[in-house]
């Protein structure tokens, strides 16, 4: 059994995002999977995924939320920031050899659980217009459109 199951309340409503915010769940089961086996390799491996894919999924918010004007850019930034600090903080003390897997985990859950239903919740209005907008595009100028590459 997953020792997160991902449940549909912890949805935004814009499926480009949830979709990421699964995949971050299902990187966390892994590394539940991974602690449990007791294999550091594993964890090693699973750990680095999770920050990169993280901080890829940040970046993609962000740029998200800048294009929207969402008015609390910086301070959601900061938060990011602050996170992708204390994960390194952890890979830091695993290397050291610390058991870190308890508070890890516990810490993954609650920051992220928190961060979908409020932070990230508050965007939403924000980036649902900006991609409404984008939809409106007309197809000559969405052609050369990365992000239509994305959304089209
Ligand atoms: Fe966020």
């Amino acid at each position: 059994m997953a020792y997160w199951n991902w449940d549909a309340s912890y949805e935004i409503g814009i499926s480009v995002i949830d979709n990421q915010h699964k995949r971050i769940v299902e990187y966390i089961n892994e590394l539940h999977g991974a602690f449990v086996s007791k294999n550091k390799e594993s964890v090693s491996v699973v750990l680095i995924a999770l920050a990169d894919y993280t901080v890829s999924h940040f970046a993609f918010e962000e740029s998200l939320m800048e294009q929207a004007g969402y008015l609390f850019l910086e301070p959601h930034k900061k938060v990011h920031e602050k996170f992708v600090e204390t994960v390194s903080r952890y890979i830091n003390d695993f290397h050291k050899g610390e058991d870190i897997s308890g508070k890890l985990m516990a810490e993954l859950q609650i920051w992220l659980t928190h961060h979908i239903l409020h932070d990230d919740k508050d965007y939403k209005e924000a980036v649902q217009k900006l991609l409404a907008e984008k939809r409106e595009i007309p197809k000559e100028i969405k052609k050369k459109s990365w992000f239509a590459k994305l959304f089209g």
